[in-house]
């Protein structure tokens, strides 16, 4: 089969982390017969220095012609949060996302068996094991809802970002959820603040009523301030978290914390048509760019999750998988993960190691 991906490389260590993904991309393809063409696609602060604009015309049309979008990271000081609009990376960020219609973000969270260590958790509380599927919903919610700034008579500036959810956005995340759920341990935790938020007593009230459709899964319902408790306390409680945008940004971060390292954590954004993005949930990092030091495995396990869910070749992604969990295994490790008895590598030779584990 031929598969057509195409490749955001981005800001800071994004350049760095999608080439060694793509030599594992390349990897597979010879192992298992498959061919891959990739379009490089301009996207975040490297556009705004190329054509003054992070999100120029055309981007979401070069990817939707493709199978697949595979990105490394964007960002980075240089185009911080005081300039316009148009040409901060972020911005372009919630455009593709929004222009390919991705609404159903996965993180997914496991504390990989080589790094136990690794877990700012108490050892006995790391040890029970960690598998998260969290679901963002990722085009909805305050990240897109209307924003203002105006002048006050008597207070100065006043600001507003308006969170809005409708039933359909939320059934739609909810269903993927459920789904995910019953191909794993039949649980979701539904995590709102519907103490406070009206948007939350819908989400609540559709989570329930899209649960009847899916007996066999155990919904419960867990307020943002327990969840990030518990995710500290036992995270081995949860099977599939799902929530609204910005409670997803947040609690995935410190969900994958507590695997160990931001370096780890794939994630694959689907929408209802192809192509799907897969990228790193760490950021662009540029405090390290350039240096051979960053940590490719979230982007190469990210590819992972491409092989799974956009080209539905499971073994493919297995393998991915396994390659990394024995290459962690036998010692090698970025900086960030590096325990007393491991042994360092850089950015490429990790790359290089988990190609060589995968020509086995
Ligand atoms: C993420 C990032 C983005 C987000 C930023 C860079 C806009 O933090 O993917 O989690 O908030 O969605
Ligand atoms: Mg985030």
């Amino acid at each position: 089969m031929e598969y057509k991906i195409a490749l955001i490389r981005g800001d800071g260590i994004g350049p760095e982390i999608v080439e060694e993904a793509v030599h594992v991309i390349n990897t597979i393809g010879r192992r298992y017969g498959h061919q891959f063409i990739y379009t490089d696609v301009d996207l975040g602060g490297c556009a705004t220095d190329k054509y003054g604009v992070s999100y120029p015309e055309g981007t979401a049309e070069k990817c939707k012609a493709c199978d697949a979008v595979l990105l490394g990271a964007v960002g980075g000081p240089k185009w911080g949060p005081d300039k316009p609009a148009e040409q901060r990376p972020e911005t372009a960020l919630l455009a593709i996302r929004k222009d390919l219609g991705l609404y159903a973000n996965l993180r997914h969270a496991t504390l990989r068996p080589a790094l136990v260590d690794a877990s700012p958790l108490k050892k006995e509380t790391a040890e029970k094991g960690i598998d998260i599927m969290m679901v963002r919903e990722l085009i909805g919610g305050i990240y897109f809802g209307k924003r203002g700034r105006y002048e006050t008579e008597d207070r100065g500036v006043e600001c507003t970002d308006l969170m809005a959810y409708s039933e359909m956005e939320i059934e739609r995340i909810g269903r993927r959820a459920f789904e995910l759920a019953q191909k794993r341990h039949k649980r979701v935790a539904s995590v709102d603040k519907a103490n406070v938020l009206e948007t939350s007593r819908l989400w609540r009230a559709t989570m329930h009523r899209i649960a009847a459709d899916y007996p066999d899964v155990e919904l419960e319902d867990v307020l943002v301030d327990n969840c990030a408790m518990q995710l500290v306390r036992d995270p081995s409680q949860f099977d599939v978290i799902v929530t609204e945008n910005m409670f997803g940004d947040i609690l995935s971060d410190e969900a994958s914390m507590v695997t160990g390292s931001l370096g780890l954590l794939p994630s694959a954004s689907i929408g209802s048509h192809a192509p799907a993005l897969y990228e790193p949930i760490h950021g662009s990092a540029p405090d390290i760019a350039g240096q051979d030091k960053a940590n490719p495995i979230a982007t190469i396990l990210s590819v992972a999750m491409m092989f799974k869910y956009s080209f539905d070749l499971p073994q493919e992604s297995e393998a991915i998988e396994q390659a990394v969990d024995a290459v962690l295994a036998a010692g090698w490790h970025t900086a960030d993960t590096m325990g007393s008895d491991d042994k360092l590598v850089g950015c490429q030779e990790m790359g290089r190691l988990i190609c060589e584990e995968l020509e086995r």
